[in-house]
């Protein structure tokens, strides 16, 4: 809920300004006070009428400007307020963000105010993926500028890319987080995806990991106000909104990235990392021997660290709360519990990835959350069976747990 809370928004020139008004009707839905601000470029696609009526307030604009200045004032505006969201936020406004411009009122309002930002993106996928862009949202980020998306998806001119303004939903919970879920004030570090162990220039060791349900916890967590990092291994899952994400390819950077990311609150390691990794990549692809009668080399492999076991067993900077996933194909609990001990953390998710389940790379996924029992010790550890969810439910679940265990400790 959002009760009182006052929301400054707003609303620059794209066709997703049409999905704002939803975003007024979900604010007001929660108890928001909304004062909407809409741009010369906004107004051409929605009118001043339909963003006031729904907002339940006075539309500023332009030609309140001056009038206006008299009775609230552009600081005071940008101000008294607890939140201010830019959505849509055009590359054209993200740009005099970023440079300190301020030639109309939302971009006076923006210089003006020192309230927390958070921006919602839309525009051409070429645009979102030009070097200016890049730049200017590179720096409202590095100034505290939260963002939510964009998506991927079906664009204005009927293209398909990234580009499209977050779903008011998600800019809602977003602005939920921002504004204090129940996890704000959190660090968290998640791993997803598999790991690419390359044996040349050209070949890897990889798995069938899709990232799937690593970045579901990530957006989850973040969701519910956490700061995340997100390690990840290749995957094609898009980067969840509102989290810092650190791309990897091997088992190793892996490793390097999560120990970077410490202290955190939680740990939670969802990644398929590769056990082994060539014990050396070549340099230049191998080529087939054919004067021996076999062509196929020897491949020698070496162990990679275990991520998950080295984060349970920091000594000065372990997170509170470490949480594994068992993935196995039979005597499902037994391995996951005889893992829970095995790699000293506190919570086991433990994944049925028998063939038959199509866990892997699917989106559903079968899962008991095993953790040890705190008041008896040798009582031998819990088990909570969760009824088949899909992998976005899991993780819903999942990070409301995190919190309440973290909140409880707390
Ligand atoms: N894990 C990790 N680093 C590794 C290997 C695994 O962090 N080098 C983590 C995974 O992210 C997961 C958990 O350990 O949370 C369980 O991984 P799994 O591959 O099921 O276990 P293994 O230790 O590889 O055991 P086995 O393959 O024998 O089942």
């Amino acid at each position: 809920m959002l009760n009182n809370m006052r929301i400054l928004l707003i609303i620059s020139g794209g066709i997703a300004a049409y999905k704002s008004l939803e975003l007024i009707r979900g604010l007001r839905r929660r108890g928001a006070q909304v004062r909407p601000i809409l741009t010369k470029g906004g107004a051409q696609f929605v009118t001043p009428l339909s963003v006031a009526t729904l907002a339940q307030h006075k539309v500023y604009d332009d030609l309140f400007y001056l009038t206006d200045e008299s009775e609230i004032g552009h600081i005071r505006l940008a101000r008294e307020t607890d939140l201010v969201v830019v959505a849509p936020a055009t590359a054209d406004i993200l740009a005099k963000m970023a440079n300190g411009i301020a030639d109309d009122l939302a971009t006076t309002a923006l210089l003006a105010t020192d309230r927390p930002i958070l921006i919602a993106p839309a525009m051409n996928s070429r645009m979102w993926a030009n070097t200016a862009t890049k730049r200017n949202l590179a720096l409202l980020q590095a100034n505290g500028v939260m963002t939510v998306g964009p998506a991927h998806g079906e664009l204005a001119e009927g293209e398909i890319g990234i580009g499209r303004m977050a779903e008011p939903v998600d800019i809602l919970a977003s602005i939920e987080a921002a504004l204090g879920g129940p996890l704000s004030g959190i660090r968290a570090l998640v791993t997803s995806g598999p790991t690419h162990e390359p044996i040349d220039p050209v070949r890897y060791i990889a798995n069938r990991s899709s990232g799937k349900q690593g970045h579901a916890i990530a957006g989850a967590c973040a969701r519910l106000g956490a700061a995340v990092t997100l390690v990840s291994g290749p995957s094609s899952e898009i980067d969840p909104p509102g989290v810092e994400m650190v791309h990897v390819e091997t088992a190793r950077d892996m490793m390097e990235a999560c120990l970077k990311a410490l202290p955190v609150d939680v740990a939670i390691c969802a990644a398929a990392v590769s056990d082994w990794r060539p014990a050396e990549a070549g340099t230049q692809k191998i080529k087939k021997d054919k004067r021996s009668s076999s062509t196929a080399p020897n491949l020698a492999l070496v162990e990679n660290s275990d991520i998950l076991a080295t984060l349970a067993g920091r000594e000065n900077d372990r997170p509170r709360l470490v949480i594994g996933f068992a993935a196995e194909t039979d005597d499902v609990l037994a391995y996951a519990s005889a893992k829970l001990v095995s790699k000293g953390c506190d919570w086991i998710l433990a994944n049925d990835v028998s063939p038959d389940t199509g866990t892997f790379g699917g989106d559903d996924n079968k899962v008991h959350l095993i953790s040890r029992s705190e008041a008896e010790p040798m009582a031998g550890p819990n088990i909570e069976e969760w009824p088949e969810f899909s992998k976005v439910e899991v993780a819903a679940r999942l990070a409301e747990r995190i919190a309440q265990s973290l909140g409880s400790a707390a």
